[in-house]
């Protein structure tokens, strides 16, 4: 692996794939291990978890749905501030065990716009599973129970991160050089 330039920008490999691999197949082991008779529903959340939720699906042995929905923000009234809503969640949340698949725990805003959202259909167990966390970027408090790798506060690329739209399919993770 080498330094690559994607846009008008340098990249310089920060974890490699096996690695990422490694560390998927063992936070699978964790929730097979933890959710047990469960039948957990997976929720992933597009674009940036697609690679993530594919590889870690693969490793989940125990009874398990998973689903892929998509956030959007739009401007709500004054007093609402922004608002987030999500497109594709079908299921019934009520009494189920739900994780969360994130690709990034960044500043936690989305996320702790969100999750609101979801304690209200009541489900039993509510987790949060992220490939990556940036506890120095976080502004917004977001409880991780599953997570890949805690990174410094620098721009990543690749494994379903983009910069403007591209290096979504790279398969290791890369940080931009600055
Ligand atoms: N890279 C790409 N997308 C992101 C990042 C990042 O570091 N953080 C949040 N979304
Ligand atoms: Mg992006």
């Amino acid at each position: 692996m080498s330094i690559i330039t994607v846009h008008d920008k340098q990249f310089q490999p920060y974890i490699t794939a096996a690695d990422i691999q490694q560390r998927i197949a063992q936070m699978a082991s964790e929730i097979n291990r933890d959710l047990q008779g469960k039948r957990p529903l997976f929720i992933a959340i597009l674009n940036g978890s697609f690679m993530f939720a594919g590889d870690m699906f693969k490793h989940i042995t125990i009874d398990a749905e998973i689903s892929f929905i998509k956030l959007v923000s739009y401007k709500g009234t004054k007093s609402t501030g922004n608002v987030i809503t999500s497109i594709g969640l079908d299921e019934d949340l009520y009494g189920r065990t739900v994780v969360i698949l994130e690709d990034i725990v960044d500043t936690g805003k989305t996320l702790s716009m969100f999750l609101p959202q979801l304690e209200h259909q009541q489900p039993e167990q509510l987790l949060i599973a992220s490939l990556l966390h940036k506890p120095d970027a976080q502004t917004h408090p977001v409880k991780i129970d599953y997570l890949g790798f805690s990174v410094p506060n620098k721009f990543l690329l690749g494994y379903g991160l983009d910069y403007d739209g591209l290096g979504r399919n790279l398969p290791e993770i890369y940080q931009l050089v600055d």
